[in-house]
């Protein structure tokens, strides 16, 4: 009986350690922390923005009022979490039903120097049919990623300057009609949770 104290021990640090392990863990370059708390009610999420759309067109925050918005910042060349967060916002949308065309899922990109228009248009054809791609200039980038608290960084690489990868939040955004904040989804937020909980928040 004594014996298997120290067993049962190790066994529950064991499994405390993983579930730390798979709570902090996203993947590299990720983070689901926003620069600073999101806080419930009326954060001080979004605001205003200027960007260009896979169409080549200038759009801003005010070309969506009336729209919801499943806002997520990323970049193309993502080999893993990005193209797995707007599969996740395709499916979800796909699962919502009618309320889905309340929806429009807008992917911004941290990366202006590679994601042009054309890049970006290519993209976005692998998610839903309706998602909107953005991209801009560095400053507009900057002004629209500083408006949704979103952190982004050229990583450091050591080998050469030709790839790269970006750091960035990894967080999903829900945005009213009048262009408010109004829920966000942390990274590994599964399709059908996310489609339960629009189905709640959209009216
Ligand atoms: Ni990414």
């Amino acid at each position: 009986m004594i014996r298997k104290i120290p067993l049962l021990i190790v066994g529950l640090l064991a499994f405390m350690l993983s579930a730390a392990a798979t709570f902090l863990y996203i993947a590299p370059n990720h983070s689901q922390l926003p620069r600073q708390q999101v806080v419930s009610g009326k954060a001080l999420i979004g605001g205003p923005f200027t960007l260009i759309n896979h169409k080549g067109e200038t759009v801003t925050d005010k070309s969506f009022r009336g729209q919801y918005m499943l806002v997520y910042f990323g970049y193309t060349f993502c080999p893993d979490v990005c193209p797995a967060e707007l599969a996740v916002i395709t499916d979800a949308l796909e699962m919502l039903g009618e309320k889905a065309a309340r929806v429009t899922p807008v992917f911004i990109t941290v990366d202006p120097e590679r994601d042009t228009v054309e890049q970006v248009a290519e993209y976005v054809s692998n998610f839903h049919p309706r998602m909107v791609g953005l991209t801009g200039s560095p400053d507009q980038i900057k002004a629209a990623a500083k408006a949704y608290r979103v952190y982004y960084r050229k990583a450091k690489d050591a080998s050469s300057s030709a790839a790269y990868m970006m750091d960035h939040s990894s967080i999903i955004f829900l945005m009213g009609p009048d262009g408010q904040y109004l829920s966000h989804f942390a990274y590994g937020t599964k399709p059908e949770t996310m489609a339960a909980k629009l189905a709640q928040l959209i009216r």
